[in-house]
């Protein structure tokens, strides 16, 4: 069955949000299709946490609800996201299946209470989720509101129950084969921790101290294989009925329970959450790195954002509210790389319940309020956008993920704690979305030679078929830049012999390391250069590249640190350092000079983040965003369709989408 898309139900891109009404009654409802009209709200998710509601008892449903809720929606012209309600089962569900409950590593079975409270392993759970989207689907999926199928909300529990432990051998014995392959990838002679037989092997719960790094990182494979199945069996009891796309929304950048480079295959269309991790600028950075990452796991084609906060920016203890105009400047940033539409959690702000406190498209103070006008204002200049829907953004830079290269560096007794995966790779967005360089990410066996330029900032595990893959690349004329601690295990988590990164790697790097060598806290290494670098230090030689900064202090006195190689018709580059701030911008605004990559739209001042988004048939828009407080000129005049009228520049925090010609 060929699904449909999205935008071609809606007629545009989406706007509107998760829409819980069974938290209010029939005066609110009528409230809400008014204020949806006025903000131009055209998709709403129902349905997300309504198990309790849609199945009061097991095996007993209750549609009525959801009926009057979907025809009342589509009369108001309000098309319908509609969710499969299992990220929350009620409490009934737990006291019939107490074994479906998730576990700790430390052997403590939760409780229900809150959400989230299942095993993804458990038979009677996954059960219970195939039932009630069959049942779902069965009922609404041909009906005229439906656009789109969310099932579950945000994969993110993890469990070490006895399920759990069952289906992780299960897989084991898939993956590996026999038991002898098992001892030897995950090099049991050692600490004495060979297995004899199946039964003796667990997760990896709570121990003494360091566990064992193949079973962690396989138990991490293990645990996204075992959601993806649980996804494929929502998705699959979906399709039997409907033709409509499914989705399940993806979680914030900083949780990596899944791979979602197999999720991205498995959807119809990618759909993320995002809610910046700090205010400001960097909030915009966070937002662009969010909205990359989807992009490029669906492989680029349209994807949409699920959720933002109209007034969400979670800062560590506590969360921050967005200045004014943010909430357009984050909704274009994501629309900009390639998003659908924008969506928000949620309509109305709870008055009571768990998520009271989180901000919503309609706040506490009701529409008479600063954040519903805004609401509404981002709302008619996204219905303006409708002519972008179906077309796609093109990268020259390409950042390189895998997430079995962060589960392994979350792996116990690697050399420094200042090691920080999911860090680093922000890192290496930021000096290149500081550079007004649109970027995609990849995965390191994938086809690169479209990228000009391709940074590596943490493949600490490299499997042999990436590392092959990467040489080939800068043969064929890729500009590589690799980061330190890079190439220093194989996919079974065995280090590499005879120097690092892996040799193939080596061989398109010029560059043989002898020694890792973290530095203190609070050490830096001054560089011959000027630059420095700190938490890390490497000893390494150079096998045909040229030094084109050396360490200058200590026993690494006169090693090279950053090197450059020309292999094939390209350039491998080294960086055995976490260089300071200053000088990797620099190295970047370098590497794009020398690779020939450069912004989308080039000309603008610092500051104003522009992206290109093409039609197939050859249409093109830019949209700008201004993060400075000043306005900024454009090229030129131009159309812009925010405002559907001319524009020359862009004012203070202002944005606008201009046709290219
Ligand atoms: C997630 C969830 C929502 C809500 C928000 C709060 O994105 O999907 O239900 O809890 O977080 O930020």
């Amino acid at each position: 069955m060929t699904t449909s898309r999205l935008t071609d139900r809606l007629g545009g891109l989406a706007y509107g949000g998760d829409y819980n009404p069974e938290q209010w009654d029939e005066e609110v409802w009528k409230e809400d299709e008014e204020l949806m009209r006025r903000a131009r709200v055209n998709l709403a998710t129902v349905g997300v946490f309504s198990w309790a509601l849609l199945e009061p008892e097991e095996g007993r449903y209750d549609f009525a609800w959801l009926d009057a809720q979907l025809d009342r929606l589509h009369a108001a012209g309000v098309a319908v996201d509609l969710a499969t309600p299992t990220a929350s089962p009620p409490p009934w569900f737990t006291l019939a299946h107490p074994d479906a409950l998730p576990v700790t590593p430390e052997g403590n079975r939760l409780t229900h209470g809150s959400r989230d409270t299942y095993c993804l392993a458990a038979p009677a759970y996954r059960r219970a989720c195939a039932r009630i989207a069959a049942a779902l689907a069965e009922r609404y999926g041909d009906h005229p509101a439906l656009a789109l199928w969310h099932v579950h909300n945000e994969y993110v529990t993890l469990c070490w129950c006895e399920h759990t432990a069952a289906a992780f051998r299960v897989w084991l014995r898939e993956r590996h084969g026999s038991l002898d392959a098992l001892n030897e990838a995950w090099g049991t002679t050692f600490w004495s921790q060979r297995y004899g037989s199946w039964e003796q092997i667990q997760p990896p719960r709570a121990t003494q101290w360091h566990h064992n790094p193949g079973q962690a990182v396989d138990f991490r494979r293990f645990w996204s294989d075992e959601t993806l199945a649980a996804y494929r069996e929502q998705r699959d009891a979906i399709r039997a009925h409907s033709d409509r796309p499914v989705t399940t929304n993806l979680m914030l950048p900083g949780y990596q329970n899944l791979d979602l480079w197999a999720f991205g295959r498995e959807v119809d269309l990618v759909s993320v959450d995002h809610y910046p991790a700090a205010p400001g600028v960097d909030a915009a950075a966070d937002t662009a790195f969010g909205a990359d990452r989807a992009r490029s796991f669906g492989g680029g084609v349209p994807w949409l954002l699920m959720e933002q906060g109209t007034n969400t920016v979670y800062a560590g203890d506590r969360i921050l509210g967005k200045e004014p105009g943010e909430i357009l400047r984050h909704s274009l940033g994501h629309i900009a790389r390639g998003s659908e539409g924008a969506l928000f959690f949620q309509w109305r702000q709870s008055r009571a319940g768990a998520e009271q406190w989180h901000s919503a498209m309609v706040p506490h103070a009701g529409p008479d309020s600063r954040i519903f006008r805004e609401v509404t204002e981002v709302g008619a200049g996204v219905a303006r956008l409708g002519e972008l829907a179906g077309s796609t953004v093109r990268a020259e830079v390409a950042v390189l993920h895998d997430s079995d290269a962060w589960w392994a560096m979350d792996a116990d007794g690697l050399p420094s704690a200042e090691l920080d995966y999911h860090g680093t790779l922000r890192r290496a967005h930021r000096a290149l979305w500081d550079a007004r360089v649109t970027t995609d990410f990849a995965h390191p066996e994938h086809e690169l030679s479209r990228y000009r330029l391709v940074i590596a900032p943490a493949l600490f595990l490299l499997s042999d078929a990436g590392a092959e893959n990467l040489r080939r690349y800068v043969e064929g004329g890729g500009t590589l830049l690799v980061q330190h601690f890079s190439g220093a295990v194989d996919q079974r988590m065995h280090s590499r012999l005879g120097g690092y990164p892996a040799a193939p790697l080596r061989e398109a790097l010029g560059v043989r390391v002898e020694e890792y060598r973290p530095l203190r806290r609070d050490e830096q290494a001054v560089l011959s250069d000027g630059s420095y670098g700190t938490a890390w230090s490497e000893s390494l030689r150079t096998e045909g590249a040229e030094a084109l900064a050396a360490y200058t202090d200590g026993m690494l006195t006169g090693s090279p640190a950053l090197t450059r190689h020309r292999f094939g018709a390209g350039v491998g580059w080294y960086l055995s350092t976490r260089l300071d701030d200053t000088g990797y911008a620099a190295l970047v605004e370098r590497l794009l000079r020398e690779s020939g990559a450069g912004p989308a739209l080039p000309g603008l001042p610092p500051g104003v983040e522009a992206v290109t988004r093409h039609a197939p048939d050859g249409r093109r828009w830019h949209v700008l965003i201004n993060h400075r407080d000043r306005a900024a000129p454009l090229p030129g005049p131009a159309h812009d369709l925010l405002t559907g009228g001319p524009a020359d520049h862009l004012p203070a925090g202002g944005c606008a989408v201009l046709r290219a010609d």
